[in-house]
């Protein structure tokens, strides 16, 4: 229990950083994504500068919705003290993965590294909706234990845009690729980690036998 109360406070020192840098890198310092972009060189498909830019806001406004509504419905206090608050919580993470996912599938052919870039993207598409929809569906069915389970295999890829900067980061400045290959490798390294992580995370936080009962 205090392992998890921890790790708890961990995640959201981390998640309340990561979403303040999100919201004041893509609004206030860098509206234009000027950084992002000079990296994007060789485009097969025009890309609309505003459109581009205005579904990116979107993305990261709903991708930071889903960090944090997803983060309150893991404390054990609120759901303690709000089993509604969850379920509301719940949905609102649900609809804001969704958006994420959709504004996504418009930014993928435009990204950064080319097709093999792209085709990584919509697997995380596939990828994110299939194991949130598995939790939604193993609450319907009132069995908690796998629906706590399946929501830490969700909630791993809203880490997805911070893990694919990190392992291009050490790609790109610890290995000496370029900034286009590191950011590829970036996209296929997370979603490897992003969907081992929370096994390891399972398992070791909630060993077989330890059971939620509602
Ligand atoms: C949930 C946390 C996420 C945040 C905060 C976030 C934020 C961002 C930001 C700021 C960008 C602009 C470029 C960059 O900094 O990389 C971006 C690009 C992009 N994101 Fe996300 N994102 C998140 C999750 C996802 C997920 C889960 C997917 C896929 C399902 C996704 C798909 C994309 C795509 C396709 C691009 C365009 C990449 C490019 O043009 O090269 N993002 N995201």
């Amino acid at each position: 229990m205090k392992r998890q109360r921890v790790l708890f406070s961990i995640l959201v020192t981390v998640c309340s950083l990561f979403i303040l840098y999100a919201i004041i890198k893509n609004y206030l310092v860098d509206p234009d994504a000027s950084g992002f972009l000079s990296h994007k060189t060789g485009l097969k498909r025009e890309l609309s500068l505003p459109v581009w830019l205005n579904v990116l806001y979107v993305h990261v406004a709903f991708a930071c919705l889903t960090m944090a509504t997803g983060l309150l419905n893991f404390s054990n206090r609120i759901f303690r003290q709000s089993r509604r608050f969850h379920r509301i919580n719940g949905y609102v993470y649900l609809v804001s993965v969704f958006l994420v996912v959709l504004t996504s599938g418009y930014l993928a052919p435009y990204s950064t590294g080319g097709k093999i870039s792209s085709i990584g993207f919509n697997a995380l598409n596939l990828i994110w909706p299939f194991l949130t929809v598995m939790a939604v569906i193993w609450i319907r069915k009132k069995q908690i234990d796998r629906h706590r389970n399946w929501m830490i295999r969700s909630y791993a890829f809203c880490f997805t845009n911070l893990s694919i900067h990190l392992l291009a980061s050490l790609f790109q400045y610890g290995l000496g690729f370029d900034y286009a290959v590191s950011y590829t490798i970036g996209i296929y390294g997370s979603i490897i980690l992003l969907l081992a992580i929370p096994e390891v995370l399972i398992r070791s936080l909630f060993p077989v036998g330890k059971t939620i009962h509602p």
